[in-house]
């Protein structure tokens, strides 16, 4: 008989919402509670996704013997202290992107689920999703030759709300590190860590990237570059460019349901990449069987991937000045 792996939510926001719904169908999988700052939003929740036990703090939630693994979907300034009440209280744990605001944190989160024999990942669900796997694959068998450039662009046009998590600085706000995390993912995924980096960006009065270009020159020299932004809608498209043709990933790249194969001199092939269900629940399915098979991380989506995507951004806020005031 296959383990049963029993979640908790800690927060009840947007993306939680999203989270739930794509859980909620799997097999073998049951959402056995969800915290909340407040009894009233965990009670809500709960009720629109049929979750028995609701916490109105999330200490309650990590103490909660049910629970074999939270999902904590925070705004970004958060993620390292509540992982690390988890992983205090013996729960594995899925985190949302960006995993922490900067690699430093990251390191002292991982070094302690290192320790403790916890399983902990980054909820990057994209890596997850067929459009990547088809990618990958077309890359691996050469089909447009060798990659040498990727373009991408990543923004949304975000209400403007000084205390909203994109705006205010001190819930680590911007584009770089909330949707700008898509592409450099992307551009490690094909080419590996930079060796290079160059970019500008521009930062509001109080203080969180708006708009950003950035350039990645890798290894062999292979080229990376891709826009950001929170203050108006991008094509949100990515292309790889390779000595035989190129790649298309339609908007939005990181979950789209199409990819175009452009080899040079023939007709444009539009390739479905239907995704079942909502796509985050592929990231559930891995953790699930990482936790049956006792692993402490997931090789698909490994800790030290985390820590490397987190340098880079680190270094690009760095060209850029920014630093959070938490930091
Ligand atoms: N994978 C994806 O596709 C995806 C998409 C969007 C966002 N995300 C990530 O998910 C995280 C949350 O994003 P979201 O869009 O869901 O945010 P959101 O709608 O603002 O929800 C965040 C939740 O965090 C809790 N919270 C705790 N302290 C808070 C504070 N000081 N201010 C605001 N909320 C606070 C709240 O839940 P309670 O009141 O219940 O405690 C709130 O509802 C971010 O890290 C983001 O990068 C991922």
């Amino acid at each position: 008989m296959t383990q049963s792996i029993r979640w908790g939510i800690l927060s009840t926001g947007r993306i939680a919402h999203q989270f739930a719904n794509g859980l909620n169908d799997l097999p073998d999988t049951e959402l056995v509670a969800v915290g909340s700052r407040s009894v009233k939003n965990a009670d809500i929740f709960a009720d629109q996704f049929n979750i028995p036990n609701r916490y109105g703090s999330y200490e309650e939630l990590v103490r909660d013997p049910n629970v074999d693994v939270i999902y904590i979907a925070t705004p970004h300034n958060l993620h390292k202290d509540n992982m690390i009440m988890c992983l205090e209280s013996g729960k594995s744990v899925l985190c949302e992107k960006p995993f922490t605001i900067n690699q430093q944190e990251a390191k002292s989160v991982i070094q302690m689920a290192r320790k403790k024999k916890i399983f902990l990942m980054e909820a990057m669900w994209t890596r997850f999703l067929p459009h990547i796997i088809k990618v990958q694959q077309m890359i691996s068998d050469g089909i447009i030759g060798e990659p040498r450039i990727l373009q991408a662009s990543v923004g949304f046009q975000k209400q403007f709300d000084p205390t909203g998590r994109h705006f205010n600085p001190k819930l680590a706000g911007g584009a770089l590190i909330d949707v700008g995390i898509y592409a450099t993912t992307l551009s490690y995924l094909i080419f590996g860590q930079p060796a290079h980096i160059k970019s500008f960006g521009n930062l509001s009065s109080a203080g969180v990237d708006q708009e950003g270009v950035i350039t990645f020159q890798h290894e062999n020299g292979q080229l990376t570059y891709f826009s950001t932004t929170i203050l108006y809608h991008m094509p949100r498209d990515a292309t790889i460019i390779g000595s035989k043709g190129s790649i298309y990933i339609h908007p939005d790249f990181w979950h789209p349901s199409q990819i175009s194969l452009r080899l040079n001199n023939e007709p444009e092939r539009l390739i479905e990449v239907p995704c079942p269900l909502n796509g985050y629940h592929y990231q559930v399915l891995e953790v699930n069987d990482c936790i049956r098979q006792k692993k402490e991380e997931s090789e698909i989506m490994p800790l030290d991937e985390t820590l490397t995507v987190l340098s880079i951004l680190d270094e690009i806020r760095n060209q850029w000045g920014l630093k959070y005031p938490m930091e």
